[in-house]
């Protein structure tokens, strides 16, 4: 591991409260998941099948593709570390500011790596690269990408692979999600199943591609990285999807709310999204001081994105949590901004 994910829950000295860092959807484990796995976790007591064949298969079915196309992994990021083992020394370009996942993972792999802002994608590929990495949402700041334009780039670039993790799909409603039966021969999603079915703790994630490409990744992958109780979950997951997803309606919703407030503080200015989490950039002091403000009056965390590449020390993450609980934080900002200006 080079520098890991950016969420630094683990790593504070005060009691956090409220965690607004972490863009699990507001409410985490649904209580039938929760149920089911306890009733499962008898099976901790045997190997699982080593290649998730069950998981993958119920995720094929969800999608109603074929299973040869699907490899269920721990978490999205083991999904990224095979695709850079894959394309391991060759050309990538990385679309800013994203997950710090994919520059990590193409580095332990050796790419030599381009970094682009994502808003000056135009149709022309700025060289020739092996692979291509983004998010649809992104992550940090929410950023949608028209339904078809990347199976457009795939068509125009049969050299390159796109690899779009569709992490936040479900969460966005104006995110189209490119998953389908006959996906063109370089295209990899990759989708997480942490964020919104709360289970960042387990790891489960997959990637879907063509059956060739699919299979020829799947050869890298080690045998039980998807542990019992994580295989266990996908396969609920997937047979009960619509009633484990959260109310996605409720959360944008909710989501809005807060983002209006932000805009009408003074010195803030938010990058507003579809997603239950957006970027606010301050125009006073800085996000690290906000967080420790906020860490060590409130208990509340939130995630100084000044390490994403392409963004300053004035930006910061916020993710919805209960109205509650953000009407606490949005009268803390007030409170820091009164204070600092
Ligand atoms: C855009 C994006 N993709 C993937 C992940 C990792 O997801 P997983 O828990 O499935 O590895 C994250 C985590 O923050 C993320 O922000």
């Amino acid at each position: 591991m080079l520098h890991g994910h950016g969420n630094d829950l683990h790593h504070q000295q005060f009691k956090i409260k409220a965690d607004f860092s972490s863009n699990v959807a507001p409410g985490g484990l649904p209580e039938a998941l929760a149920e089911h796995l306890h009733k499962h976790l008898h099976l901790l007591g045997n190997y699982p099948e080593p290649d998730a064949a069950g998981a993958t298969t119920a995720i094929a079915r969800h999608h109603n593709i074929d299973s040869m196309q699907v490899i269920a992994t721990n978490g999205s990021t083991e999904a990224f570390y095979l695709v850079a083992q894959q394309f391991r020394g060759q050309a990538a370009l990385i679309l800013t500011p994203s997950f710090a996942e994919y520059e990590d993972a193409t580095r332990c792999h050796q790419h030599a790596l381009t970094f682009l802002p994502h808003l000056q994608l135009g149709s022309e590929l700025p060289g020739n690269f092996a692979t291509v990495w983004l998010a649809n949402p992104n992550n940090p700041d929410g950023y949608t990408w028209a339904p078809g334009l990347f199976k457009e780039h795939c068509r125009q670039n049969p050299e390159t692979y796109f690899i779009v993790d569709e992490s936040y799909t479900n969460l966005c409603p104006t995110a189209q999600s490119l998953i389908e039966g006959s996906m063109p021969p370089n295209l990899i999603v990759v989708r997480s199943l942490t964020k919104d079915f709360g289970l960042p703790g387990l790891r489960a994630g997959y990637l879907v591609a063509a059956p060739e490409l699919a299979q020829s990744i799947n050869r890298l992958r080690m045998p039980w990285s998807v542990n019992a109780l994580a295989q266990e979950a996908i396969g609920f997951i997937m047979t009960h999807y619509r009633e484990l997803l959260p109310d996605t309606t409720a959360i944008l919703k909710e989501s809005q709310r807060v983002q209006k407030r932000l805009v009408a503080l003074p010195h803030l200015k938010v990058t507003s999204t579809d997603c239950n989490y957006f970027l606010v950039e301050t125009k006073v002091s800085d996000a690290a001081d906000l967080k420790n403000y906020l860490l060590q009056n409130h208990g509340f965390l939130i995630r100084d994105a000044s390490n994403f590449r392409a963004l300053s020390p004035r930006h910061f993450r916020l993710a919805v949590l209960s109205p509650d609980f953000n009407n606490q934080l949005l009268s803390a900002i007030q409170s820091w901004i009164s204070q600092v200006c």
